[in-house]
């Protein structure tokens, strides 16, 4: 019988979820992300046949069907995850909400409040890395997908957005999209596409957005 070539399955990075900045041991910075898209996006991959790696940030998700799943907690965590997962990858579609900013310390023990009588207090941040840019630097022929949420003339700011972090897609949403099951959103392309998708749930934008991609990387390798 005549031995059919058989395609391996693409490897996609996909993260998910908000990041944890902590302040002190009890407390730290944070984001409303649910985590629900990215977590839709690992599901589709995998239903369509990628090897998947989810970097979760911290969410009460469960793993879908044939994920593989890291946990982590900060951006610099994701970072480092990313970076080791994104080595043998094909893909990067960056869904997670990563804080800007961390504390400039992380304090041993509880911050406490002084009864010295004032009633203010400033809390020094530094800027954590951009996961997204700093992989995406040397990606070669790796496909990136960033996510922008945006108000106002939204398109333009993606496109610039994706062009500055090197990336291949944009998915862009607004607001609304956080902690929602539906969501609206627009996937722009480097090359000049454009797919507008409208009150979707989430599952059918993840299902768009992965045949997108795999579509790329397949003509990429
Ligand atoms: N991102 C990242 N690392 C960061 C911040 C963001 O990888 N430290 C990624 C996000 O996962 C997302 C994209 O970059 O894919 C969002 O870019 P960002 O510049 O943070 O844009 P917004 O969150 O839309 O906000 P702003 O325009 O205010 O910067």
């Amino acid at each position: 019988m005549p031995h059919k070539p058989r395609r391996t399955a693409l490897r996609f990075v996909v993260t998910a979820g908000p990041t944890r900045e902590y302040v002190d041991p009890v407390r730290y910075l944070s984001n409303v992300s649910s985590g629900k898209m990215g977590f839709a996006i690992a599901a589709e991959a995998a239903r369509q046949g990628c090897k998947v790696t989810l970097v979760a940030g911290p969410v009460r998700l469960e793993t879908p069907a044939g994920v593989e799943r890291v946990d982590v907690e900060s951006a610099r965590e994701m970072l480092a995850a990313v970076r080791k997962a994104f080595a043998g990858a094909d893909a990067l579609i960056m869904a997670a909400a990563v804080a800007d900013w961390r504390p400039a310390r992380r304090l041993a023990g509880k911050w406490r409040k002084k009864d010295d009588g004032t009633d203010r207090a400033v809390l020094e941040l530094v800027k954590n890395p951009d996961v997204l840019a700093t992989v995406a630097k040397r990606k070669g022929r790796r496909v990136v997908v960033s996510f922008a949420l945006e108000t106002g003339d939204g398109e333009r700011r993606a496109r610039r957005k994706m062009a500055r972090k090197n990336a291949d897609f944009v998915v862009l949403n607004d607001a609304s999209a956080l902690n929602a099951e539906r969501s609206s959103a627009t996937i722009l392309g480097r090359d000049g596409s454009r797919r507008e998708l409208i009150a979707k749930p989430k599952r059918e934008i993840a299902a768009a957005l992965v045949a997108l991609v795999a579509e790329r990387a397949q003509q990429a390798s």
